[in-house]
C-alpha cells in the first residue's frame, strides 16, 4: 500500500503507476525508479505479472497490484523458448490477448469521490510508466486515457542505435557480412559492426526485428522518455536522442537509478543472495579479488564455462564468482565444475549462486570485475569505481562493452574464442599490469563525476523534479 506520506514525510502530491518488464535487468531500475519518484512526493503503485513477481514486503512504500489473468499470462511466459526475446514477445501478446493490463489500470482510473478509501487517498494516476519493450501495456494505457513515459533500462549509446536501424541497412553495416565485423560504425563512434545486433543472425529473424522496434515504438507514442544514465557519462548521445525526438518527447537522464535512494537492486533481487561473500571478502587484501558474473539471464556454453574456470584458476589470485543455475546452456541447474577444479583454486576462490551485487562491488577488497556488461552490472561498476573486463554476449552489451573500451577507457574487452591462456592474460593486465592501473586512474575520475550527478543540484537530481514536474502536468 502507497503510504499517504513521501519519503521525507511530506503530502502525497500526486500518484504514479509503473509497470516493469518481469525480468532482473528490468524490475530493479523500475522499481528504483518508483522509489525515486516516491521520495518526490509521488505514490506508486507497480503493476506486475505473477512471473516474476517483485516482493512487495521489501518495499513497504509502494502498492502492488497483480494484473489480473496472471496467470494466463505466466503460462505463456513459463512456455516461451528460453531466451529473453521470445519471452519478451509472448509477455506482450499474452497481456494484449487477456486485456489484463487494460483491466487493472481501469481499476486505478476512478476519480476520487468514488471508490473504496485506499484508491480515494491514492488518486487517479497522472501516467503510467512502462518498460520500453511493453508496447501492450502502453496501448492499454492508451484505451483508458492514460498517458505513458518510458523507461530505458539500458544506455542512451543502445537507445540511440535501436533507432538508426534503417540507416544502418542503408549505409550497408547491416545485414553484417563477415568480412566487415571490423568496420567502425562511423557515424556512431566508437562501435563497430560486429557490436550491432544483427537479427538476419537471430534464430528467428522476424521477431529479431520485431524487438528492435519495441522500444521506438513506445518511445514515438509516449509523453516522454527516461534513460538510466546521467548527462556526464552519454552526452553526444543524449544530445542526439533529444535533438531526433524533440520537445514533445522529452528525455530524462535520470541515472544511476540504483544510488537514488536505498532502494538498490539488492532489495529488488528476484534470487536469494548468497551474504557468505561478503564475510570471505572482509578476509582479503584491498582491491586483490576479481568479481565474476555474467548478470541473470546470459547463458554461456559447456566449453566457454570450462575455460573460463581455468583462466580464473591458472591466474593464482583470489576471485569470486557467481555461477548462477541455468548458466550453462543447456542445463537449467546447477553448472557441473571441470574435475578438480576446486582443488586448483582452494583458498582463493569463493562460488555463489547469486551475490548481493552492489555490496560486493562496493567492497573494498574488489579491484576487478569481469562482467558481460548488462547495463545494471556496468552502472553499479562505474559508480563504485571498478574496473572491468567485458565478454559481451547479447544485445545491447556489446555496444556497452565497446564504450567501457575505448570512450570511457574504464576496462578491456574480452574477445575472440574464449581459451584459458587468453582470459590468464587478460585478468593480469587488469589486476596486474600498468594498464590495470590507467584503467583504474579513469574508473576514478568517472567515479567523482557521477558523484556530482548524484550531489543536490546535480544533473540527475534536476532530471528527476523536472519528470516530476512533467508527470504532474499531463
Ligand atoms: C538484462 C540485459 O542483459 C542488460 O543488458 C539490459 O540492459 C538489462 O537487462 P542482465 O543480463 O540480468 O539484464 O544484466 P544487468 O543489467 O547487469 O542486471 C543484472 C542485475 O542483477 C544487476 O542489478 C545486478 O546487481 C544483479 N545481480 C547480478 C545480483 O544481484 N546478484 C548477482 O549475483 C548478479
Amino acid at each position: 500500500m502507497a503510504g499517504a506520506e513521501s519519503g521525507d514525510g511530506g503530502a502525497l502530491r500526486g500518484h504514479v503507476v509503473l509497470f516493469p518488464l518481469p525480468f532482473q535487468g528490468h524490475l530493479s531500475p523500475m522499481l528504483q525508479l518508483a522509489g525515486a519518484l516516491h521520495a518526490r512526493g509521488l505514490a506508486s503503485t507497480v503493476l506486475h505479472t505473477a512471473y516474476n513477481a517483485p516482493d512487495a514486503a521489501a518495499h513497504p512504500e509502494f502498492a502492488f497490484v497483480a494484473v489480473p489473468s496472471g496467470d494466463a499470462v505466466s503460462a505463456a511466459l513459463a512456455e516461451a523458448p528460453k531466451d529473453g526475446i521470445a519471452k519478451i514477445m509472448a509477455l506482450n501478446a499474452a497481456i494484449e490477448a487477456s486485456g489484463c493490463a487494460r483491466d487493472a489500470l481501469a481499476s486505478l482510473m476512478v476519480s476520487e469521490s468514488e471508490g473504496d478509501e485506499r484508491r480515494q487517498r491514492l488518486q487517479r494516476p497522472a501516467c503510467l510508466v512502462i518498460d520500453a519493450a511493453l508496447p501492450a501495456a502502453q496501448k492499454a494505457a492508451a484505451e483508458v486515457g492514460l498517458p505513458t513515459i518510458v523507461l530505458h533500462t539500458g544506455s542512451a549509446a543502445a537507445f540511440r542505435l535501436f533507432r538508426s536501424y534503417a540507416m544502418l541497412r542503408e549505409k550497408g553495416y547491416l545485414p553484417a557480412k563477415e568480412s566487415e565485423l571490423d568496420r567502425p560504425v562511423i557515424e556512431m563512434p566508437p562501435l563497430r559492426v560486429s557490436d550491432l545486433f544483427d537479427p538476419s543472425k537471430y534464430v528467428n529473424e522476424e521477431m529479431g526485428n520485431k524487438i528492435l522496434a519495441l522500444s521506438t515504438e513506445t518511445t514515438t507514442n509516449s509523453s516522454g522518455a527516461v534513460v538510466n544514465t546521467f548527462e556526464a557519462l552519454e552526452t553526444p548521445e543524449l544530445h542526439s536522442v533529444r535533438d531526433e525526438l524533440g520537445a514533445d518527447i522529452p528525455v530524462f537522464a535520470i541515472g544511476p537509478l540504483h544510488k537514488l535512494t536505498n532502494n538498490n537492486s539488492d532489495r529488488s533481487s528476484l534470487l536469494e543472495q548468497d551474504r557468505s561473500c561478503i564475510e570471505w571478502l572482509d578476509t582479503k587484501e584491498p582491491g586483490s579479488v576479481l568479481y565474476v558474473s555474467f548478470g541473470s539471464v546470459v547463458m554461456v556454453n559447456q566449453d566457454d564455462f570450462r575455460e573460463v574456470a581455468w583462466g580464473l584458476a591458472n591466474t593464482e589470485m583470489p576471485f569470486l564468482w557467481v555461477v548462477r543455475h541455468g548458466l550453462v546452456a543447456g542445463n537449467s541447474g546447477k553448472p557441473v565444475l571441470p574435475d578438480r577444479f576446486m582443488e586448483a583454486v582452494k583458498g582463493r576462490c569463493h562460488l555463489v549462486d547469486w551475490a548481493p551485487q552492489a555490496e560486493v562491488l562496493a567492497h573494498p577488497a574488489v579491484g576487478g570485475f569481469w562482467t558481460h556488461n548488462g547495463w545494471n552490472s556496468t552502472l553499479e561498476s562505474i559508480y563504485e569505481g571498478v574496473p572491468m573486463l567485458s565478454r559481451p554476449i547479447f544485445g545491447d552489451q556489446p555496444i556497452t562493452a565497446r564504450y567501457v573500451q575505448e570512450t570511457w577507457q574504464i576496462g578491456f574487452m574480452v574477445e575472440g574464442k574464449l581459451e584459458r591462456g587468453k582470459i590468464e592474460e587478460a585478468i593480469r593486465r587488469l589486476m596486474e599490469g600498468e594498464d590495470g592501473v590507467a584503467v583504474q586512474e579513469r574508473a576514478d575520475q568517472l567515479k567523482r563525476k557521477i558523484l556530482t550527478c548524484l550531489e543536490d543540484g546535480g544533473s540527475t537530481q534536476q532530471a528527476i523534479d523536472k519528470l516530476v514536474g512533467h508527470m504532474l502536468s499531463l
